[in-house]
């Protein structure tokens, strides 16, 4: 077993799609260990994504990320990290396959509906920025 950290990000929780990705994230045959409904400051998400803080982006992704609730979640099952990313599909929706979540609720690569972690490293550094240990337990 693996676990792997995922947002539904403020474009999809706003635009009413929450329950459909949950109920894509159950028969996909992941367990929800944990999850939660925040909204980060601007603060938080520019901690959360501080490996892009030298991007181009970094400062519309932080904006994006803090206007709106958005909700984190912790997910179990073999391979999580990598069957997590492969069910949301490429990072910009127009690049992503059939079938992926950023292909049916994703407008665009900045509204690109979920986040997934990309390795074990970051899966682990992901889950303790927003759970405590016994939220996970
Ligand atoms: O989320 P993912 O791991 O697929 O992509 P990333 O390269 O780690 O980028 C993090 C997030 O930044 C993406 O999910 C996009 O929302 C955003 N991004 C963007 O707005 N413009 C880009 N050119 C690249 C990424
Ligand atoms: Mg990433």
């Amino acid at each position: 077993m693996e676990r792997t950290f995922a947002i539904i990000k403020p474009d999809a929780v706003k635009k009413g799609y929450a329950g459909r990705v949950l109920a894509r994230i159950e028969a996909a045959g992941f367990t929800v260990c944990t999850l939660r409904m925040i909204r980060m400051s601007k603060r938080e998400a520019e901690g959360f994504y501080y490996v892009h803080r030298e991007r181009p982006f970094f400062a519309g992704l932080t904006d994006f990320m803090s206007s709106g609730p958005c909700i984190v979640l912790c997910l179990e099952a073999p391979d999580a990290i990598k069957k997590w990313r492969d069910l949301m599909g490429a990072t910009d929706p127009a690049k992503a396959s059939d079938g992926t979540l950023r292909k049916e609720f994703g407008a665009s690569i900045d509204n690109n509906a979920t986040h997934g972690s990309d390795a074990p490293d970051t899966a682990a550094f992901e889950l303790g920025y927003f759970f405590r240990g016994l939220e996970l337990s």
